[in-house]
């Protein structure tokens, strides 16, 4: 049974852990325990309650309270602030009921002179050792209730002296870069306020106490499922467990709920490992494989994309080259990026009018699909449905649709101004247009792109606080894509927002697979899919061979850094010479016959050393049969002596033969002796790996 109650106390089982509440005598949820299971149920209560009340430390601040909300002396930043019609500003909040269930439990908490509710919701998922977390809040009354902040949750890791931050952070073109930090007292605050997700920070978080590797030690890690404004601040001080708020961001946040209303935060999934963070990955990676994906089980197919090779000059000429040679390759799915709608040349005009240029589509997208689909692939095809130029007739006819500020000058970037989803009149044109064009087109496949942050975040005829705007864009894109989902479910979608600017377990319920960035330079990708694997899983990895630095990069190398992903194309097939399109002809084929080991087996970050000019991925089937190994080394200059990689993953007890590699061994030889390779300067090898039957 994955939840037990025991009076007012709740303890939540995964596979390995507990995570574990209750009320306490002043009926405060507490926080108890969040780690391996213990022997008995009593274990799990320690004392967690402050002795004594001290004149500038309440105990809010000694103790670990769940969700802490303004209202108490306590001075920690909490989790909820609201303010009520008379400018009351203190939530007081006394437990109502519990409503356990099999997998879930929720929490309601009333407030004993206003009329409002909130609920703590929490879900199981045992396999994956994760607790995934919400709030609803309710305005049971009948005057509006101001909201000014409410997080998914406040996470807690044990007070075990010293904390270590992972996470995320980078740029356009350089994200996810992984950073670990020592925490020190006060608050470390990780957030985005660009409307997406962001390219700079990502809402992953992951703690330890130093010395957790990707092998062991334990970690305690969390993501945000949401896709707009998000915050992650870690407090620490010096009497208890860090504190880690996550949900929507509470800057520039403002909502009325009113009379009747619920307001629902995004989910938190967190999760405890003491198999370091390599096994804090998998579990990520297991989970939205199987419970958030919408095609999570199938294949996904090698793809190639037009835009590094012919940006915005798309017709039907030049992609039917494109496609024509990538057919030979092997390629399975031909994507047309942007450029192929209406006045679409450059990027100053366009956005907004979804149907193909007629100009350079005269009789519409049917030939160009039409010949794919006889080239034996399927097609795809780019669009970014916030967007709008001004140079557009859909903005020409609506100027009032894009988020502004009246007065102030609408800021363009990249020529483009935002559309408002939180709009339902925008949300039904450009539902409209994207439905006529899946149902009047033989598409497969669509990557939605957004390339810009936003600026003057104002909905000048909201009737409510306008910024509700930095919500309801979210939920609307949402509503658009689930729509367009629902309507079109075998549609592979792609999420895109100049490269990785939205990157999120929220956006993987409507999107597929993730363009990982606009930097395709296969040795800056080393790094960033390093990153990104932290938490996202092969298969969503979208990683393009393209051109980027060709000549110092050898295309074997550039194919092998994209086969650790799903694998995609997007150099100038044309300008490739003939022994290169053998090599890619070679290199895709031998994905095809690897690829469910990648997209669907545990992932292993083995090896990084050289300051990461040296390092090895691995995958291994769930069944621990096959397996695939890259090794890769950039730029180390000699003389070097490469070392040992050891492998991970492997039946100990089995026998295991390393292609191209004498006699077999053991698991555990392989992985306690390792393999070595004696590799040049931008020189890789990818080696599979299987288990011998019977020996
Ligand atoms: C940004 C994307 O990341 C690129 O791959 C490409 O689709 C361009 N936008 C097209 O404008």
């Amino acid at each position: 049974m994955p939840l037990h109650t025991q009076d007012k106390n709740w303890i939540l089982l995964t596979k390995h852990t507990a995570y574990v509440i209750g009320l306490n005598a002043a009926g405060r949820l507490v926080h108890h325990y969040w780690g391996r299971q213990l022997p008995f149920p009593e274990d799990y209560f320690a004392e967690n309650e402050p002795l004594e009340w001290l004149p500038f430390d309440a105990p809010g601040m000694r103790m670990s309270e769940e969700y802490p909300v303004y209202g108490s002396p306590d001075h920690i930043d909490p989790c909820l602030k609201v303010m009520f019609s008379d400018g009351v500003r203190s939530a007081v909040l006394h437990f109502e009921s519990a409503l356990p269930e099999d997998e879930a439990l929720s929490l309601r908490f009333r407030d004993d002179d206003y009329p409002l509710a909130l609920s703590l919701h929490y879900r199981i998922h045992p396999t994956y050792d994760l607790i995934e977390r919400w709030i609803t809040l309710e305005n049971l009354g009948t005057v509006p209730v101001q909201i000014e902040r409410v997080f998914s949750a406040q996470w807690h890791v044990p007070n075990n002296g010293a904390y270590r931050l992972s996470h995320l952070t980078g740029r356009w073109a350089a994200e996810n870069t992984l950073r670990r930090e020592w925490l020190s007292h006060g608050i470390k605050m990780l957030d985005s306020r660009r409307l997406n997700t962001s390219h700079h920070h990502n809402p992953y978080f992951a703690i330890d106490g130093g010395a957790a590797d990707e092998d062991q030690g334990q970690v305690w890690f969390g993501a945000l499922a949401w896709s707009g404004n998000w915050k992650i601040s870690v407090e620490t001080n010096d009497y208890t467990a860090a504190r880690i708020n996550i949900g929507i961001n509470d800057w520039d946040f403002g909502w009325t709920l009113q009379p009747g209303e619920i307001f629902t935060t995004p989910a938190t999934l967190g999760g405890y490992t003491e198999s370091g963070f390599g096994e804090a990955s998998q579990h990520f990676h297991d989970y939205i494989r199987d419970a958030v994906l919408p095609h999570g089980k199938t294949t996904h197919p090698v793809l190639y994309n037009s835009w590094e090779a012919t940006t915005f000059n798309v017709d039907e000429t030049s992609q039917a080259k494109l496609a024509e040679i990538a057919a030979n390759m092997g390629i399975e799915l031909f994507v047309m990026d942007d450029g192929w709608f209406q006045g679409r040349k450059t990027d100053h005009a366009g956005l907004g009018d979804w149907h193909p240029d007629v100009q350079k589509f005269p009789h519409g997208l049917t030939p160009l699909i039409a010949h794919v689909n006889r080239l034996g692939m399927a097609f795809g095809l780019w669009v970014e449905p916030e967007m709008v130029n001004p140079d557009s007739d859909l903005y020409r006819n609506h100027p009032d649709w894009v988020i502004h500020f009246p007065h102030r000058p609408r800021s363009e970037s990249r020529n483009q101004l935002i559309l408002n989803f939180g709009r339902a009149d925008v949300r039904d044109c450009i539902l409209a247009q994207l439905d006529k064009l899946l149902r009047e087109n033989n598409i497969a496949f669509i990557k939605w792109d957004m390339n810009r942050s936003v600026s003057e975040p104002g909905w000048p005829d909201h009737d409510r606080d306008q910024r509700e705007l930095w919500v309801r864009h979210v939920w609307g894109l949402y509503e658009v894509w689930g729509t367009l989902r629902r309507k079109h479910p075998n549609v592979i979608w792609q999420s895109c927002s100049g490269g990785g600017g939205r990157a999120d377990i929220g956006i993987l319920h409507y999107a597929d697979q993730i363009w990982v960035s606009d930097n395709t330079e296969a040795t800056a990708r080393l790094g960033i899919q390093h990153g990104f694997s932290q938490v996202f899983p092969a298969n969503t990895m979208e990683a393009w061979v393209t051109d980027a630095d060709s000549a110092r990069v050898p295309l074997e190398f550039r194919f092998h850094v994209s086969m650790c992903g799903s694998l995609g194309v997007g150099g100038h097939l044309l300008k490739w010479s003939e022994s290169d399109r053998a090599i890619a002809a070679q290199c895709v084929a031998q994905y095809k016959e690897m690829r469910e080991i990648v997209q669907f087996g545990d992932m292993y970050r083995i090896h990084q050393s050289h300051h990461g000019a040296f390092s090895a991925v691995q995958y291994m089937s769930k069944d621990r049969s096959e397996g695939v190994l890259f090794v890769f080394r950039t730029h180390i200059p000699d003389p070097v002596f490469l070392p040992q990689i050891m492998l991970r993953g492997l039946e100990p007890d089995a026998h295991y033969a390393i292609e191209d590699v004498s006699g077999s061994r053991s698991g555990l030889a392989w992985m306690t002796t390792g393999v070595r390779f004696d590799l040049h300067n931008f020189e890789s090898t990818l080696r599979r790996i299987h288990r011998i039957e019977g020996a």
